[in-house]
């Protein structure tokens, strides 16, 4: 009471001009203090009602996700100290500003230089697959993480126990496990804390969304409107990329044999065994694909207008030649193009945090 009484005091005496300064630099500092402050609370907000065209995100795994979990998350994705020489993080091949995937390498490279056989998928709305990897080998994100972390080509950690004894012996988290979990770092919950911060990486809202879901019919132009059609209709993309009533993830939970399985790699049969999974792949999101070149498993395409064009020579005999004209499938690029989510800048900018609290 005392301070306030001060403060009008104060107030009162100086000049209006000085108010107005000092009006114009609260404007200016307090959103940048919010915004340091806040960013978990904003995206734990996000994950309870997400943007415009997603659907609700059922929580699967039984990993409740708290803004200390999603701290947590964040710090250790983008820890380069949690692979063996201290080269490489989930960020690296997982780049914010390159849709959290990796533009430059079809494959990923990681510990070493060693490249992995397949190309690193984007992690913008993770929280809703079913299954993950291009062969679907794992189904939750908690415990996904094994593999990055031991792969000899990424993280190259030689066991769980090495980097649970990494994490403990980092002073920078002490107390933080604790704060978070109520226990001691251990491989559960390095996992949890990751998946936390992975859920929030939730992007629509889009042009399309808004032109589809906000019924804004000039949020698209008319080549992606007419692209539109062409993907629900005659060429027949929505079959697997599906677009719902209420929401899309342009997935289907599925694999495929789209034509794209070689000797080297055959999908999903790596993983059940039976013939009849040869070179079926994870139907991926396209949702942001615009920013996540190159494409298909191993990224042997490098823009979205030759995925277009392998689409409509017919790959296999389940997906036969399209007969496109050149300006339809130029419109199917269009209409692709236009599902970038509208945060993507407060993404980057919320992973740029955790560089900073890294440094
Ligand atoms: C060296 C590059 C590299 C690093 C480092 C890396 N990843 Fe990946 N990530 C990949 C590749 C490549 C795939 C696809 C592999 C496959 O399908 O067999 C992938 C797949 C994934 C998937 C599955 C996505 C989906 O839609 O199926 C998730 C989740 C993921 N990574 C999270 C992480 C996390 C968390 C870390 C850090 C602990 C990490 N990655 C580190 C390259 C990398
Ligand atoms: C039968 C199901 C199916 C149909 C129909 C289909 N796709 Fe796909 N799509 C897939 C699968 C599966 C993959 C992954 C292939 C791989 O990685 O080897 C894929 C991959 C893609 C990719 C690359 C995604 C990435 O992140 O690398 C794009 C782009 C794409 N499809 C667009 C289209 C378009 C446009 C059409 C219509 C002309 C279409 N798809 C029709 C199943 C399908």
């Amino acid at each position: 009471m005392l301070k306030r009484l001060h403060f009008t005091i104060f107030y009162n005496r100086i000049t209006s001009s000085s108010k107005m300064a000092l009006l114009m630099l609260g404007v200016l500092v307090y959103p940048c203090q919010a915004y340091a402050m806040d960013w978990a609370e904003r995206a734990l907000e996000r994950i309870s009602k997400p943007p415009l065209g997603l659907p609700r995100l059922v929580q699967t795994e039984k990993n409740e996700v708290t803004k200390d979990r999603i701290i947590l998350g964040r710090k250790l994705f983008y820890d380069k100290r949690l692979s063996r020489n201290s080269s490489v993080s989930c960020a690296s091949c997982h780049l914010p500003e390159r849709g959290f995937a990796d533009n430059d390498q079809p494959r990923a490279i990681g510990f070493n230089g060693r490249r992995s056989r397949r190309n690193a998928p984007t992690l913008l709305n993770v929280a809703y697959m079913r299954t993950l990897f291009h062969d679907g080998r794992d189904n939750q994100l908690a415990t996904q993480i094994l593999g990055p972390f031991l792969d000899k080509n990424e993280m190259a950690n030689p066991s769980a126990g090495w980097l649970v004894q990494t994490v403990n012996g980092l002073e920078d988290y002490w107390g933080k496990f604790e704060k978070a979990f109520g226990e001691v770092a251990n491989i559960n919950n390095i996992g949890k804390a990751i998946a936390a911060y992975e859920q929030t990486l939730l992007s629509a809202n889009s042009p399309f969304d808004k032109y589809w879901y906000g019924k804004d019919k000039s949020a698209i132009g008319p080549a992606a409107i007419r692209g539109l059609k062409l993907f629900r209709g005659r060429a027949g993309c929505a079959r697997c990329h599906k677009i719902g009533k209420y929401s899309a993830l342009f997935i289907d939970h599925r694999f495929h044999d789209t034509g794209t399985g070689s000797k080297d790699d055959s999908g999903r049969k790596e993983v059940t065994g039976r013939l009849k999974d040869i070179n079926r792949f994870k139907t991926p999101t396209l949702r942001n694909i615009a920013l996540t070149a190159p494409y298909i498993h191993d990224g042997r395409f490098e823009t979205l207008g030759e995925v277009v064009r392998f689409y409509n020579r017919g790959p296999v005999a389940t997906l036969p030649a399209l007969g496109l004209s050149e300006t339809q499938q130029n419109d199917l690029v269009a209409f692709l193009e236009s599902l970038t989510g509208d945060n993507i800048a407060e993404l980057i900018s919320e992973a740029k945090g955790a560089h900073r609290q890294n440094d």
